[in-house]
């Protein structure tokens, strides 16, 4: 190949590479499928490694990480990185809007808050700088002081949504795009998922992931921790010229540039997303400041099933004339403010430790603390799970522990205050026999739960076998709760799901704090429940991991009871969803004498229709392999599942060769790609129904 050949080609593959990267980061519309844009990485690489002189700055092959560094070198802002100040309420935005009309007053430019205002979530991550020349990408720094910050180019490189090159033609000689890189969500799950496995510690929350991923000397580990950005605003712009001669066309070269610029920050935003720079999606103009409440209220209400971290909301005075009227004090601008949420993240002391007893015999070590404030609720428990993340944390009675409750997920202990710990520190023994039964505890090999091996004699899984057996997509017993069951335990009235059935009327009227309405109300309740269905009596049994799906398949392959209770482990095997250890607990269940009498108990005192088998033509897609994926509109996974196997077709969760049909919803990535390339006939959420109504 001619050297022009070399030049043109590769010039080709990145222009190529390029866009799809931004379909596929910023846009989030994967294109073609992954082998495509491997065998094309694949092709440059080697033009690149052939002819290294052509390889170019922007080259999309700098997305892989490079040579590890000593140190990060210092990188002094040409415009100062800016700080925020912050509010935490209605009443302290209203304060902090009264500021600023008059301070616009004064100066006599507008007597009422009637002008635009930019309404931005406040990303939780870390602010960089990022420095384009002739539309390369050329640096990256970190905020440091404001003044002064760390050269992080290195690391920012492999960020996939951050363009290496910009799109289209005009745009300044120099322009520093500022904003947040984070860690989303679901890439920092994983990580950390993965870091315990390998018995490492795991970040505390995205934010320092994605600190702890930007840190790193090399930057081949920070290519693969699946970084995000969303720009802000704009730092500094200008004409090379003005570097280079540092004369006298300052004035005028810079002008030019800066004419490039709206007078908008929304419409500035938009300038730098329209160059390929992602911009998070939840921006907003609003037309003046009595939308603001509404705003942090909806962001508020969207945090928790935002793909990435916030922390609050931010303000921005849209109007680039009256934000310079405005100015800055010390290190934060006067027209913009961050309307924070209440903290996620609270110190308190953990007092004591309990221990549970589940359904199943699971010990769980569950915290009391020290009620605290935090995430909008009052929280003084939280569970420790197991042993396992009891070492993890490496926790005490006494520590003071970092408590998180985001959006409506259960709090969480997130770490200990390591320095804090006091001298009445205490380890946390783990019981030698069930706190509520005294039976011997057991760990089974590989797991990481301690159990109690009373079964149905302990007090504690009685209960909770009698809550699941009455709960409402188990056998829906109206008028009993879980406080009620506790009382009859309690009060010795029951011991097992079959005695709830030999209840009277009198039994119950004479309890505690139960009128005659409740009781007759229960009594009825039972009557109805007593007629069920095959699938809603098997998973009423709370058999270890045996929920809803699988007790519906065990239902539907075996059609009765009496061969789901004689089956063997192969037999169990055959249905779709029992691998090994599920058709081992099942085995277990109707293996213990103490069950068997129940059962036995329950199948007199209650019916359901046998199934009648179906025929294969009542089975029009057995023997098809399914896979769904993305979001879908009209009906949830759960149902969509349940739907194709009830006409016979396995849903898996992953695309293979094996697969026939993929099931594509909204927001489809990788899954949607694999099946493309493997040529697996590809449905949408309508394509699927009218195949389910066939
Ligand atoms: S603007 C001139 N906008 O918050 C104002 N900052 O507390 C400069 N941040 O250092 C910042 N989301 O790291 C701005 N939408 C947003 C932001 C945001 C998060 C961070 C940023 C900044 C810190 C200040």
């Amino acid at each position: 190949m001619s050297e022009q050949t070399v030049i043109k080609r590769m010039a080709e593959i990145c222009q190529l590479l390029n866009h799809y990267d931004h379909q596929y980061y910023v846009l989030d519309e994967p294109s073609v499928p992954d082998v495509e844009y491997d065998r094309l990485m694949q092709e440059l690489i080697a033009l690149e490694t052939a002819h290294p002189e052509l390889k170019t700055l922007d080259s999309p092959s700098q997305k892989v990480g490079g040579a590890a560094l000593k140190s990060f070198s210092q990188v002094t802002h040409q415009l100062p990185m800016l700080s925020l100040d912050n509010v935490f309420s209605a009443d302290e935005w209203q304060a902090f809007a009264k500021r600023l009309l008059d301070r616009l007053n004064r100066g006599g430019v507008k007597s009422t808050l009637d002008f635009a205002i930019c309404a931005e979530p406040k990303l939780d991550g870390l602010a960089v700088s990022l420095r384009y020349e002739n539309g390369v990408f050329v640096q990256a720094a970190t905020r440091g002081d404001g003044t002064v910050g760390e050269n992080i180019t290195e690391n920012v490189r492999t960020i996939k949504s951050i363009p290496l090159r910009l799109q289209g033609t005009s745009f300044p000689d120099i322009l520093e795009v500022r904003g947040e890189v984070f860690m989303p969500k679901a890439s920092f799950d994983a990580l950390n998922k993965q870091a315990i496995k390998k018995g490492e510690k795991g970040f505390a929350n995205p934010r320092n992931a994605a600190a702890g991923s930007l840190r790193q000397l090399d930057s081949k580990i920070t290519a693969k921790r699946n970084l995000g950005f969303y720009a802000y605003g704009i730092g500094f712009v200008g004409a090379l010229a003005n570097i280079a001669n540092n004369g006298d066309n300052v004035e005028e070269s810079k002008s030019i540039d800066e004419s490039w610029l709206a007078n908008s920050h929304y419409q500035r935003l938009c300038q730098i997303k329209a160059l390929g720079l992602p911009m998070c999606p939840e921006v907003k103009l609003l037309d003046n400041a009595t939308q603001v409440e509404a705003f942090y209220q909806d962001i508020l209400q969207q945090r928790a099933s935002l793909s990435y971290e916030i922390d609050g909301t931010v303000f921005k005075v849209d109007d680039i004339a009256l934000q310079q009227q405005l100015g800055f004090v010390a290190r934060a601008p006067r027209w913009a403010t961050a309307y924070k949420f209440p903290a996620q993240e609270e110190l308190t002391t953990l007092e004591s430790v309990d221990f549970q007893v589940g359904r199943t015999g699971a010990i769980t070590p569950v915290a009391r603390l020290k009620p605290i404030f935090v995430g909008g609720v009052t929280v003084s428990n939280a569970t420790l799970h197991n042993q396992d993340e009891i070492d993890r944390l490496s926790i005490q009675i006494n520590d003071t522990v970092i408590i998180r409750r985001a959006g409506d997920v259960i709090p969480q202990i997130v770490s200990v205050v390591l320095e804090r710990r006091p001298e009445n520190a205490q380890v946390i023994a783990f019981p030698t026999v069930c706190p509520v039964c005294q039976s011997a505890v057991l760990k089974a090999e590989g797991e990481a739960v301690l159990r109690c091996t009373g079964g149905l004699y302990c007090q504690a899984q009685r209960k909770e076998a009698i809550k699941h057996f009455a709960s409402r997509k188990a056998l829906d017993v109206d008028g009993l709760g879980d406080k009620l069951v506790e009382q009859l335990v309690d009060e010795g009235l029951i011991k097992t799901p079959a005695d709830l059935f030999k209840l009277t009327e009198l039994d119950v009227s004479t309890m505690a704090r139960m009128g005659q309405k409740s009781a007759t109300n229960l009594i009825k309740g039972l009557e109805v429940a007593r007629k069920t269905t095959l699938a809603k009596f098997v998973y009423a049994l709370g058999i270890r991991e045996v929920g809803e799906t699988t007790a519906a398949n065990l239902a539907q392959y075996f059609l009765n009871f009496s061969a789901i209770k004689s089956a063997s482990e192969a037999q169990l095997q055959q249905v779709p969803d029992v691998g090994v250890i599920v058709a081992k607990n099942i085995i277990n269940f109707f293996a213990q004498d103490h069950n068997v009498e129940v059962v036995e108990e329950l199948e007199n005192m209650m019916s359901w229709p046998d199934i009648e088998a179906k025929n294969d033509d009542e089975l029009p897609l057995k023997d098809q392999t399914f896979v769904l994926t993305g979001t879908l509109s009209k009906m949830d996974r759960n149902e969509a599942k349940a739907a194709l196997q009830a006409l016979g077709a396995k849903v898996s969760g992953s695309v293979s060769a094996k697969t026939h049909y993929l099931v594509a919803g909204e927001k489809s990535g990788s899954k949607l790609v694999k099946a493309t390339a493997l040529g697996v006939s590809v449905l949408t959420e309508d394509e699927m129904i009218a195949l389910l109504n066939k």
